[in-house]
């Protein structure tokens, strides 16, 4: 029966900022109060925390985010505004006191940089495991070939540019940082599979790469499809709603790949099994 990390705790954190980012979200920023006092150590980018606030703003169920940023305890979460959950998120001041679950979940895989090069798929809101992904992707290939570096793409699209959420922030990160939107308001005009295949027709990116995405769930059944057809690794995190987080109320299924490495069981529990998932072991897109 698989279990939460055992790193994960039940705790509680205090707001320190809300800053407005792009057209519908925000970025909280909050201490932790860890059992021991002492700061949390390095978490894996694309882990999550559940998270609610101790008045009575939120629902009762605590809601699923990417860990965006990480100074110690100071964790800071990239949130779109969509329901009563993300509002009350959103309207917290500094001060606000959260109840804070994690860090939960599995987080990417290594990204060594042997290899194929790394192609980071962000649709929307979908970046927020990306930018602690860039940084560890890049750190990873310190002391290797400036070269070895230059072969990080990330390929961030939204409906419109107000939905490049912090889009400036991960700029300035050092991947090779192209744009699309469904709109054309920002780069090029289109989905973000669209701005794969005119990147590798300009030759910028090779056909052999392996992908990494996080998006709407049509945008990443997409990415698996596209992968399958070329034989591509790809790893997904997925967005499934989530009852708990933690394993027991079997709320967040994924079907699994039939003939993958889970035999005939039919799901795995994206809060404890994932949320990030190789394409080798789950289907979005129903591939036999
Ligand atoms: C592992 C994980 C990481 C996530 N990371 C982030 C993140 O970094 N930033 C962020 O903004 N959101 C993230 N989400 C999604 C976020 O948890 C939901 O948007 C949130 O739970 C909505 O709560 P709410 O109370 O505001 O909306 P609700 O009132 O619960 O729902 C409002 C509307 O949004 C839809 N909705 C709710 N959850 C989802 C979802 N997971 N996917 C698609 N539609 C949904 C509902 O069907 C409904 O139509 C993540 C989800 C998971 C599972
Ligand atoms: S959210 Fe409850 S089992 Fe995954």
């Amino acid at each position: 029966m698989p279990a939460p990390p055992t790193d994960a705790r039940s705790l509680t954190g205090t707001a320190l900022s809300v800053t407005k980012c792009g057209d519908d979200g925000a970025i909280l920023a909050l201490r932790v109060d860890t059992e021991d006092g002492r700061e949390l150590p390095p978490l894996r980018a694309a882990r999550f925390f559940m998270l609610r606030r101790e008045d009575k703003l939120s629902p009762a169920i605590p809601r699923p985010f990417s860990l965006y940023r990480q100074r110690g305890s100071v964790l800071e979460f990239l949130i779109k505004v969509m329901g009563d959950g993300t509002r009350a998120l959103a309207a917290c001041t500094p001060g606000t006191r959260l109840r804070v679950i994690g860090p939960l979940g599995n987080g990417w895989p290594a990204l060594d940089g042997d290899g194929a090069p790394w192609v980071m798929l962000a649709g929307g809101i979908g970046s927020a495991p990306f930018y602690m992904g860039i940084e560890q992707a890049l750190a990873g290939m310190d002391g290797k070939t400036p070269a070895r570096r230059e072969q990080l793409f990330y390929l961030y699209g939204a409906a419109k540019s107000g939905m490049l959420y912090d889009l400036a922030a991960f700029e300035k990160l050092g991947a090779r940082t192209f744009t699309c939107t469904v709109d054309g308001s920002h780069g090029l005009r289109g989905n973000v599979l669209g701005l794969l295949a005119q990147l590798q027709q300009r030759g910028v990116i090779p056909e052999r790469v392996r992908l990494l995405a996080c998006g709407p769930e049509r945008m990443l059944e997409a990415v698996e499809a596209h992968a399958r057809a070329r034989g591509l690794e790809c790893w997904l995190s997925l967005e499934t709603l989530m009852g708990c987080g933690v394993g027991i109320c079997n709320g967040c299924p994924v079907p699994t790949l039939p003939g993958g490495p889970h035999g005939s069981w039919p799901n795995r529990k994206c809060c404890v099994e994932g949320p990030v998932f190789s394409t080798d072991d789950v289907t979005l897109c129903g591939a036999h």
